[in-house]
């Protein structure tokens, strides 16, 4: 009996020793472990030090292998040929231009404004749940606003705070008299002495935008004691999604609309049209046409719009493609020619498959694709533009494409994307590569090498008439290129900018 009354205590303390033991190591390894980094040491820290990197050492930073800004909105232009305001001015001018630009460039800036361009920080140790991102309301509607808690130890009583802007704060519960304070505005308290309570009430309040605004953001503050959080609310009126019906069949011509502009040059544009029905007996072809002395261009599903003499290239852009009415359009030059390999199918599957807006092909063989790269400038000197040849990189799912900023003068496109950058007929002669510009950041432009057009060839015109006409249209395309840069740096406004143009013929 002693013995196994012995025996069994002996046991006892083994298993004693091994809680202890584990305990211990639980401790060791994971308590202490996980609480160590918590532990405020300021004063550490602060007496470190790092050296930056010299900028000359961080070019990898930069994605053309430039200097890289880091905030400074400082852009130096000094890639490429460069095209500044101040060459496109008498210098006499100079001073009033900048200043008018600078006005207008400030009322942009103004018009442009987000709350959300500021950054938020997460404070340490915050015993705030709150949530960070998605929170959407539409224009004077109202939300359950999600996720907010507090998780705190005792406390005799709680209180918390919500703080908005641009809008108030209600909520969709029955909450007794003198929990919640400020209902109805700006600035609600949410008093008790349950944590549990509070929580509960927290799950029912409710925001509601009181500003017709259709794309900005409240930054809501939450604070409990010394603890502060900020997030954001979105304020925005969704566009409504326009929709196009393919038709039953998904006819290829109920999708796509093919447009070009003409200036005296018919003999060419008929040898278009020509290609094209070759291939596409049934799209329609929208043809914008500023010659002096219109000739009409017969044949079924064709449409032609007359314009005033010489109204410009741009001009007549825009006027085709305001014609419109298919899901996609097809920008091609009168002097180019369709052959086996101009398959638009192609191009309708990326378009229709992909995010991009607007893709282009390879012109006899060649790509004439450009990157276009944006650098912040100072208040003072604008903004820096520059273009180098290439794509960013493939286009996923489609090995023949990449994703670039502009492409050349034949490409297909998504209508309603197109209409809505617009070509600007302020830009009467040259100009392609300015579309594009324009549409930095709105449209997302690619290319694909495996669809072919070709030009025309350039015969020598054996005919007299047709030799007047093409040196007239010479004149009209190379005479005024002055014109040209000028009405460029108008349309941009940005001095400084630095551009690397290249033309396609
Ligand atoms: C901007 O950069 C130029 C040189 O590229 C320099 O001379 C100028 O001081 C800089 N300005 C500011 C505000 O950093
Ligand atoms: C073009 O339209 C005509 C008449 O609707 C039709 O008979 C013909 O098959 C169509 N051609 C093509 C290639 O779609």
């Amino acid at each position: 009996m002693g013995i196994r009354m012995s025996s069994n205590i002996f046991l006892r303390i083994i298993l004693v020793v091994i809680l202890a033991l584990v305990i211990f190591f639980c401790t060791k390894f994971t308590t202490l472990r996980n609480l160590r980094p918590v532990r405020k040491n300021n004063k550490h820290i602060a007496n470190l030090h790092l050296n930056l990197t010299p900028s000359e050492k961080l070019t990898f930073l930069s994605p053309y292998g430039g200097s890289w800004l880091h905030g400074k909105n400082n852009c130096s232009c000094n890639i490429g040929k460069q095209w500044t305001l101040l060459a496109a001015y008498d210098s006499k001018h100079i001073l009033s231009i900048e200043k008018r630009r600078k006005l207008q460039y400030e009322q942009h800036k103004k018009r442009n404004e987000s709350p959300l361009k500021n950054v938020i920080i997460a404070q340490p140790n915050s015993p705030l749940s709150y949530p960070s991102n998605g929170v959407e309301v539409m224009p004077l509607q109202s939300i359950v606003i999600p996720g907010l808690g507090v998780f705190a130890s005792e406390r005799r009583d709680y209180m918390v705070k919500l703080k908005a802007t641009q809008g108030v704060f209600n909520t969709i519960a029955e909450v007794p008299e003198g929990v919640l304070n400020g209902l109805g505005g700006k600035e609600l308290t949410v008093t008790s002495p349950s944590l549990e309570f509070l929580n509960i009430v927290l799950k029912y309040i409710t925001y509601t935008s009181k500003i017709y605004h259709i794309n900005t953001a409240d930054i809501v503050s939450f604070q409990f004691e010394e603890h502060a959080a900020e997030f954001p609310i979105l304020i925005r009126q969704p566009p409504m999604p326009r929709l196009f019906d393919p038709g039953q069949d998904r006819d290829i011509n109920s999708l796509v609309t093919i447009t070009t502009k003409t200036f005296l040059r018919y003999h060419k544009l008929r040898i278009l049209i020509d290609s094209i029905r070759r291939f596409y007996p049934n799209m329609t072809i929208i043809i914008a046409d500023d010659s002096e002395i219109p000739e009409k261009i017969e044949g079924p599903h064709i449409e032609q719009y007359l314009m005033p003499f010489a109204k410009g290239w741009f001009a007549g852009r825009n006027l085709a493609a305001s014609q419109v009415t298919t899901k996609y359009l097809l920008w091609v030059d009168e002097d180019f020619l369709f052959t086996k390999d101009t398959k638009l199918e192609k191009l309708l599957e990326v378009l229709e498959s992909t995010s991009l807006d607007v893709v282009g092909a390879s012109v006899n063989g060649n790509k004439f694709q450009f990157k276009l790269w944006y650098e912040k400038g100072n208040e003072d000197d604008g903004e820096c533009l520059f273009s180098k040849p290439g794509g960013f990189h493939a286009l996923d799912g489609f090995p023949h494409c990449v994703v670039t900023s502009g492409v050349v003068n034949f490409f297909m496109a998504r209508t309603a994307k197109i209409l809505s950058v617009g070509f600007d007929p302020r830009l009467a002669r040259i100009a392609h590569s300015e579309f594009f510009i324009d549409g930095l950041g709105s449209l997302l432009v690619g290319s694909c090498n495996d669809v072919h057009i070709v030009h025309q060839k350039k015969e020598k015109q054996t005919q007299e008439s047709l030799k007047a006409v093409e040196k007239r249209y010479a004149t009209f395309r190379h005479a005024n290129k002055g014109q040209f840069k000028s009405q460029h740096s108008v349309a941009i406004l940005n001095l400084g900018l630095v551009l690397l143009l290249f033309s396609v013929t």
